[in-house]
């Protein structure tokens, strides 16, 4: 049974740190790409690649030892595609209150092995939250296709 969310939970190391003493920007986008990954090939029983990465939000710094949880949920499916919401928390392991600290949405493709974009399983929303994400990912969808022609300019020079 393809399950809709995964949630990857670890601590933050000190190999992680940036120059300001946090973690790396970078080390987060790892995370989210695995948590998204995971996700798709865990829906789509199939490889999948990243098609698209949208407005990545760090919304606060995540420290060295705090616990970590990336969470990736399926919230719309096209026809091959998979949208995927993934939210970053943290905490202190000594505190119970959790903080989320990135947000992005991650449009991930299920691909042959000769990398042609295969069906995927149709996610169908059933509570109100779901019905919101859903919502949610088409205005994205939409809102995107400005800046797909505006930057369909740059991909030709
Ligand atoms: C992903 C890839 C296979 C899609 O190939 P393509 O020829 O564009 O295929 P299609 O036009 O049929 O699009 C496939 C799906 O991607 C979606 N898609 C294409 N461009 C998109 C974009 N900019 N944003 C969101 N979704 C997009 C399409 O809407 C379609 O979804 P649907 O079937 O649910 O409607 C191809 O672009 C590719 O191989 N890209 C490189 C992937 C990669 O290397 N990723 C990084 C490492 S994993």
């Amino acid at each position: 049974m393809a399950e809709r969310e995964i949630t990857l939970r670890f601590l933050a190391e000190p190999g992680e740190v940036n120059f300001g003493g946090k973690v790396h920007g970078g080390a987060v986008m790892r995370w989210i790409d695995q948590a998204g990954y995971s996700c798709a090939v865990n829906w789509s029983q199939r490889y999948c690649v990243t098609v698209y990465v949208g407005g990545i939000r760090f919304l606060k710094p995540i420290q060295i030892g705090q616990l970590v949880e990336v969470e990736a949920r399926v919230i719309y499916t096209g026809t091959t595609s998979m949208h995927i919401a993934v939210d970053v928390w943290a905490r202190d392991l000594a505190h119970a209150e959790r903080q989320r600290t990135t947000h992005c949405i991650i449009v991930f493709v299920a691909v042959d092995g000769s990398g042609k974009p295969v069906p995927v399983p149709a996610w169908e929303p059933v509570t109100e939250k779901d019905l919101s994400l859903r919502d949610y990912a088409q205005r994205l969808m939409h809102l995107r296709e400005g800046i797909e022609k505006e930057m369909a300019k740059f991909h030709t020079t």
